[in-house]
């Protein structure tokens, strides 16, 4: 009997090697494995069998079984794999021979006028900070003195993760951070990724960019602001740009300001980039609240110092003249590759 299970082997190995697809795979298996198939077929010939030789038989018979399962699956995966890479050869085959094609890679325009702003800063005698995406409830609003429940946080809804943690609503959340790092004095600017919780519109994406500026240092007033902010804008637009200020709330400065630019896309008439208003806010900003210096261990007695929030998205807009600001976030590259370095 034992030379029969030989044979019933051998012949399952033969047939394994001629097999070439998964149909014949599959009618091999039911040869050898479905309730009639020749294994099955063994066990029916248990009862001719010696009492004393059955176990030894059983035993053997099931050893074929699981080396016929084994064979069987092992060689579905070869075919399997030969079958996919058959069809990458069909479908991705190229002429190394051709010319490349020429198709250089090109920044995004909101990456293009961050450098622009870097390099001016740093000019200035700014530093470039990086800072967190994620980050705490403290740095993003109790250390700009917007305590829990503040009706301040309305505006700024984010997206909370269950560990406690969200994402930061606005690059003020590194202030804190910044502040601790250098101490007084200090001038700094720190461009990030910002989310909200709202609505989109031409001006108004859930995840945005801004570039916060701070500055802070002996004696430092709303005229240096002003100064910083003017020489900024002029060196970024490389012409005159209008621009107004007017009284703008921020629990973290005082006073607070929004910079305004007149809309460069309608001259001011009105249109769907500006709200019709002529006017696009930019950069708000303002005198460092007490509260804030003190939260980041600079003493408010001795130094004071300016910081700004510029809205980095919309600048881009401006800029490039994009009338939608959801443009930038659509990873089109026939949009975003026409804009280059001056
Ligand atoms: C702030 O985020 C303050 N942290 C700015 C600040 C910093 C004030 C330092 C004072 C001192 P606001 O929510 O207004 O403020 O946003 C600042 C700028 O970011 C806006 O003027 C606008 O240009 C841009 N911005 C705000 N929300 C969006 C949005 N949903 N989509 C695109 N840009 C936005």
């Amino acid at each position: 009997m034992s030379q029969k299970i030989e044979q019933i082997r051998g012949e399952f190995e033969a047939a394994l090697e001629a097999v070439l697809d998964i149909a014949g795979l599959e009618a091999l298996r039911l040869e050898y494995l479905s309730k009639k198939g020749k294994v099955a077929s063994l066990m029916s010939e248990l009862r001719n069998i010696p009492n004393e030789e059955k176990k030894s038989f059983g035993q053997k018979v099931n050893e074929l079984k699981a080396l016929v399962e084994q064979r069987l699956n092992a060689r579905r995966e070869e075919l399997e794999a030969a079958a996919e890479q058959a069809l990458i050869d069909a479908t991705e085959s190229y002429d190394d021979s051709l010319p490349a094609i020429e198709q250089v890679g090109s920044y995004h325009p909101i990456t293009l006028v961050q450098r622009e702003l870097e390099q001016i800063f740093l000019s200035m005698g700014f530093t470039v900070e990086d800072y967190l995406e994620v980050v705490d409830d403290f740095h993003c609003f109790e250390a700009l003195n917007i305590p829990k429940h503040h009706p301040a946080r309305d505006m700024q809804d984010t997206y909370y993760l269950d560990n406690g943690q969200l994402l930061k609503t606005h690059t003020s959340a590194a202030q804190n951070a910044i502040m601790k790092k250098y101490g007084a004095p200090l001038r700094a600017v720190f461009p990030g990724r910002c989310f909200r919780n709202e609505s989109t519109d031409a001006s108004h994406e859930n995840t945005f960019f801004q570039m916060e500026g701070i500055m802070i240092d002996k004696d430092i007033s709303i005229s240096n602001l002003i100064y910083f902010m003017k020489t900024m804008l002029s060196e970024v637009f490389h012409k005159d740009v209008t621009v107004r200020l007017r009284p703008g709330f921020f629990p973290f400065v005082e006073p607070g300001f929004e910079l305004d630019i007149k809309c460069l896309i309608c001259g001011g008439d009105g249109c769907p980039s500006c709200k019709n208003s002529g006017w696009l806010e930019l950069c708000p900003c303002g005198m460092i609240h007490p509260n804030v210096l003190r939260y980041g261990g600079i003493d408010p007695e001795e130094y004071s110092g300016f910081a700004f929030g510029l809205g980095l998205t919309r600048l881009a807009m401006m800029k490039y003249g994009i009338k939608d600001i959801r443009v930038f976030n659509k990873g089109s590259l026939k949009a975003n590759s026409q804009f280059n370095a001056e």
